[in-house]
């Protein structure tokens, strides 16, 4: 018998209809259209989920994937008309349908709660509505394009389509996405009433024909993409003929531009991305369910220890954060304040969530018991004899199973554990900097990490919602090992006459999100001079750069910290001259210079495969996504550039 993905009741004459499955697949939705069927025979219809976190999460992705490597044009035209035909159906439904939205409403979910005619949104945090398509390189052609305009108006869908948009409950409210926000115990009763009234008509806002909006759209998406991202021009386009259209010629409108759309190589390499991090964060799962960190200690209330004190405690682990002193402390409090505030403000969590996150921490600048602590952080200065030091005190304290991590950027954790009584339960914890931005996590093995560390790492990685890969204790592991010899040889052709921003514009045209001056400006030029000084023996890196990030440190330039480095900045702005000649020939160069590294790094088994470190670089610096990585790259296309 096939799995039940859809189950229904009867409740004061209103057909509820509840989805077990969190996709949309050809089974889905031949048991959707099944209780459609029934629909007429009662005063109105609920269409809820049974599961707490998601409504429904669109689209079933892995089928999708399967008719894109087949190259079956017809197949995905057939996928696509059987969503829109579904969601026309529900909207022609002569009883009332409400969506009643707990959890996260995505793609085709959004859009199956488009299509009914009265959405209640649930006020928890988990509830996120929106059409994240673009992310895919494709964009939401079951009807989404054609009804979110007629609903939010035009500014609003384009700014939400064009951007993935994810709305909380209350900016969906208020941005008319859904017509109610309620308490999520009182979802369904609330529902069910509005499901008994009439039926609403389904009055398209009236549109005004508004060039000047389509133009500065376009223009915002090429300054974002530089044009390497066929999706967002073909929403944009679509959009604004598609309004003029009757909904029947908007949707084969949809259709074509999803056709046109899914079997680019941009599509392909999105789609990658977004199944590397499902195995990402399905990683040395198996079928015992991971026991919970409740309680760690965070060492170094720097910017990276606050920075994972904070994260840690919005996700519900207590934290004990220690630093040297009081100053170190209050500097690190208020910097997790300032995260919590923003995250407020960014509909991140609401006040409770943030008061609660608040509650959980706590802070010291002497020694505690640490018996209930079950993972300590080490977070302090990048030096190894002040590590070792402060590591092994730690270990006196800990209970047998607690395990400790390092955030060390490049230090070596074997090393490290040579002052450790049992190495094998110390293991690299690797944030990358905003620790609240930045998804991916770095679990290094050292060669005496146990197993079970490893896994209680990746585990608890996965358990605060980030993505873990893990690498083998190797110089700069993965991420720096790339970017360093990269910014060194960038720094390099300086004193080869070539110019910052004609370099920084030639790597973003690449697709980086920032070029490599302005990176090293962020990170600062003393942080960036130390760790090539690090590599610079072990990975023989022979390069002039090393010299000339000395001599900007010399003259106290250390980047945007100092206001001055490659650049000069006003109001924490970059100042920017305009480019002078054609970058091009150093980018490809460049490139280069991260793909013979990442090349290296696969040979030696610093990760698992190709796969992983594209993944890393990704996700850990924003290496083009639309060209898949460093290895799929060099792969997949005969110039660099
Ligand atoms: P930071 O200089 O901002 O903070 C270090 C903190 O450790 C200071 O508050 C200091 O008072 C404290 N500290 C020093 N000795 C201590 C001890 N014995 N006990 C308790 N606290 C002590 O440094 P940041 O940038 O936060 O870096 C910390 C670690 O994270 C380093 O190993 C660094 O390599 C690594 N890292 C840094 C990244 C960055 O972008 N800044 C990114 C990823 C890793």
């Amino acid at each position: 018998m096939a799995k039940e993905c859809i189950t229904t009741e009867v409740k004061d004459n209103i057909l509820i209809i509840t989805f077990n499955s969190l996709a949309l697949n050809g089974e889905v939705f031949t048991q959707l259209n099944a209780a459609l069927d029934e629909a007429e025979a009662y005063k109105g219809v609920v269409i809820q989920s049974s599961n707490d976190k998601i409504f429904l999460a669109g689209a079933d992705l892995y089928e999708l994937d399967k008719i894109i490597k087949a190259g079956d044009k017809e197949l995905a035209r057939e996928v696509i008309q059987r969503g829109q035909d579904t969601f026309t159906r529900i909207e022609k439904l002569r009883v009332p349908v409400v969506a009643a939205i707990k959890g996260m409403a995505l793609g085709g979910g959004c859009e199956l709660a488009l299509a009914c005619d009265y959405r209640i949104a649930s006020s928890d945090k988990n509830t996120k509505i929106g059409l994240p398509e673009v992310n895919l390189g494709i964009l939401p052609a079951w009807g989404g394009t054609t009804r979110l305009p007629r609903l939010v108006g035009m500014k609003e869908a384009l700014t939400g389509i064009l951007a993935g948009k994810l709305y909380a409950a209350k900016p969906a409210l208020r941005a008319k996405l859904v017509n109610e926000v309620c308490h999520p115990e009182h979802l369904l009763t609330k529902a069910i009433a509005a499901a008994k009234k009439k039926k609403r008509s389904s009055k398209a806002r009236s549109w005004i024909p508004n060039a000047v909006l389509f133009n500065v759209a376009k223009k915002n998406v090429l300054k974002k993409t530089n044009g390497n991202y066929p999706a967002p021009l073909k929403i944009i386009e679509v959009l604004k003929e598609s309004i003029k259209v009757s909904p029947k010629e908007s949707f084969e409108m949809e259709q074509d531009a999803f056709i046109e759309l899914c079997f680019t190589d941009e599509c392909k390499s999105l789609l990658r991305i977004f199944f590397m991090q499902e195995t990402s964060k399905k990683l040395l799962a198996d079928k015992t369910k991971p026991q919970k960190i409740t309680n760690a200690m965070v060492v170094g209330a720097g910017t990276m220890g606050a920075g994972i004190a904070q994260w840690l405690t919005s996700r519900g682990v207590n934290v004990l954060l220690k630093d040297v002193n009081d100053e170190s402390i209050d500097r690190g409090l208020k910097q997790i304040g300032s995260l919590y505030v923003q995250g407020v403000r960014k509909y991140k969590f609401d006040r409770p969530a943030a008061r609660d996150g608040l509650t959980k921490l706590t802070s010291t600048t002497n020694d505690v018991p640490l018996n209930k602590t079950e993972l300590v952080i080490e977070a302090i200065v990048e030096k190894l004899d002040v590590k070792q030091k402060v590591l092994a005190e730690i270990e006196k304290g800990l209970s047998d199973d607690a395990i400790i991590a390092t955030n060390t950027s490049a230090l070596s954790i074997d090393d490290m554990a040579k002052g450790l009584k049992r190495p094998e339960r110390l293991v690299g914890i690797h944030f990358f900097n905003p620790v609240h931005q930045m998804k991916l996590v770095e679990v290094v093995k050292g060669k005496q990490t146990s197993k079970a560390t490893v896994k209680k790492a990746v585990q608890f990685v996965q358990q605060i919602s980030k993505l873990p890969v893990v690498v083998k204790d190797s110089p700069g592991f993965v991420v720096n090992r790339v970017l360093v010899p990269y910014l060194v040889k960038a720094a390099e052709k300086l004193s080869d006459g070539f110019d910052i921003e004609s370099i920084d514009k030639a790597m973003i045209d690449f697709g980086m999100p920032m070029g490599p001056f302005r990176l090293m400006d962020e990170i600062g030029l003393d942080v960036c001079y130390h760790v090539a000084k690090d590599l610079e023996e072990i990975l023989n890196i022979q390069s002039d750069g090393v010299n000339v990030l000395e001599k900007y440190i010399n003259s106290g330039e250390l980047g945007k910290k100092s206001n001055k480095g490659f650049y000069t900045y006003k109001k924490g702005k970059a100042v920017r001259n305009g480019t002078h000649i054609d970058g091009t020939p150093i980018a490809r160069l460049l490139v280069d210079e991260m793909v013979l590294e990442s090349k290296k790094i696969v040979k030696e088994n610093v990760v698992e495969d190709g796969d992983t470190l594209d993944f890393a670089m990704i996700m850990g610096t924003g290496w083009a996504p639309f060209r898949g990585g460093p290895l799929y790259h060099s792969k997949n296309s005969l110039t660099s550039v």
